[in-house]
């Protein structure tokens, strides 16, 4: 049995409710935690003190919707081996981005030398599909494909990939204020809630490729310096049904809320210009599924089936980390079918002043064990 929920709910947990001011957004989006926007994603600090409370030094750790690795690039940065699991490919590409060891200074050789080769006018323009003549100018497009064009000279291709994917979110025909899920494109200039003003929509790719190889660079470098020894593994794969090998000291997650975010379809530019695998149809909670009671049914059971899997590959005093705002009251149910009970539970508050999606709400930390 586990603890009845007024001995588990010690009120607020103050030590994990930082304020903007205590945690300004440089500090949450540090080095390679900006390499390109994923939206759902904790922060760093969270996981690192929950590494502290929760899994021992130098131990593994595992998160089975591993997103865009921020438990992983925590897990580097805190001494500890981690895998984690992400049905999304182009999550499981940033993830390897980031986590990989990267020789600074061939990175640095290759992508100055990428960026000159694209400046002085090389590559083709080639596989212009409908999508790209639906969502980018003409001249954003031909920048884009003749980057894309290069990437495969390099034993950095994959972080060049990632610039490709920021540089093509950037440079959609959308309005500044609509980047997260735009439905149609935007074509003619318009009144910009973002900046006060008319503002026209983007025509050229070339800018923002520089911009962010540059600042990939930077940021692979600056993380280099952090990250410890440490081994990492990312697994493209439903977690139902992963291949986890060896067993895990710790679970710290995050998993998907139900209706709420379609991963795939937010970079769904990344899918179209890299051409990767789509697996859409095995996300669990997609937005696209709504929030009907069947679909609550199959969230409930999915995540459940996920825990369980990790359950099977927990030493016998790890514990399961969920964060989770589980307005739904979900949460109580998945734990009993996958066979783990609440040790602990502790709210946080999430006080956000940055971005379009600003607000306060209180999120759950679940710890539980198995039985
Ligand atoms: C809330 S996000 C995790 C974000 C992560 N904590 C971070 O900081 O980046 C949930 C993730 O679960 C993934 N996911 C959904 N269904 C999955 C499945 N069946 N197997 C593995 N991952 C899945 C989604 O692709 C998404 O990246």
């Amino acid at each position: 049995m586990g603890a009845t929920q007024e001995e588990l709910y010690s009120g607020l947990d103050l030590d994990l409710s930082w304020s903007e001011r205590d945690l300004p957004e440089r500090e949450r989006t540090k080095h390679v935690h900006r390499l390109h926007p994923y939206l759902g994603k904790y922060i760093p600090q969270l996981v690192e003190e929950l590494f502290r409370r929760h899994v021992p030094s130098r131990g593994r750790v595992l998160d089975p919707f591993a997103g865009s690795g921020t438990t992983l690039v925590q897990a580097l940065e805190s001494g500890l081996d981690s895998t984690g699991v992400d049905i999304a490919a182009f999550n499981c590409l940033l993830m390897r981005v980031k986590t990989a060891d990267h020789n600074p200074f061939v990175l640095e050789r290759e992508l100055r030398d990428v960026l000159a080769r694209f400046a002085a006018g090389e590559g083709r323009v080639t596989g212009r599909t409908a999508y790209l003549r639906r969502w980018f100018a003409p001249q954003a497009q031909d920048d884009l494909l003749r980057f894309r064009s290069l990437l495969a000279d390099y034993e950095h291709a994959d972080v060049l990939r990632v610039v490709l994917a920021r540089a093509a979110r950037s440079a959609r025909l959308t309005s500044h204020f609509d980047l997260d899920f735009p439905r149609e494109p935007q074509t003619e200039p318009y009144w910009c809630h973002k900046h006060k003003r008319e503002c026209r929509p983007v025509e050229r790719a070339e800018h923002f490729v520089r911009r962010y190889t540059l600042d990939t660079l930077a940021r692979l470098k600056e993380f280099g310096r952090v990250r410890q020894k440490r081994t990492v593994s990312v697994l493209h794969a439903d977690a139902r049904e992963a291949a986890l090998d060896g067993e895990f000291d710790a679970v710290v997650t995050s998993p998907p809320y139900p209706g709420l975010i379609d991963y795939h379809e937010q970079h769904r530019y990344a899918y179209e210009l890299l051409g990767l695998e789509d697996l859409r149809s095995h996300e669990i909670g997609a937005a696209a599924g709504g929030t009907t009671k069947r679909a609550t049914a199959a969230y409930v059971e999915g995540v459940a089936d996920v825990l369980h899997a990790c359950r099977g590959v927990l030493r016998p005093r790890g514990r399961v980390v969920i964060v989770v705002n589980d307005r739904r009251d979900l949460y109580p149910e998945i734990l009993e079918r996958s066979e783990l009970v609440l040790e602990q539970r502790y709210q946080r508050h999430v006080n956000r002043r940055t971005g379009r999606r600003t607000g306060e709400y209180f999120e759950d930390v679940l710890v539980a064990r198995r039985p």
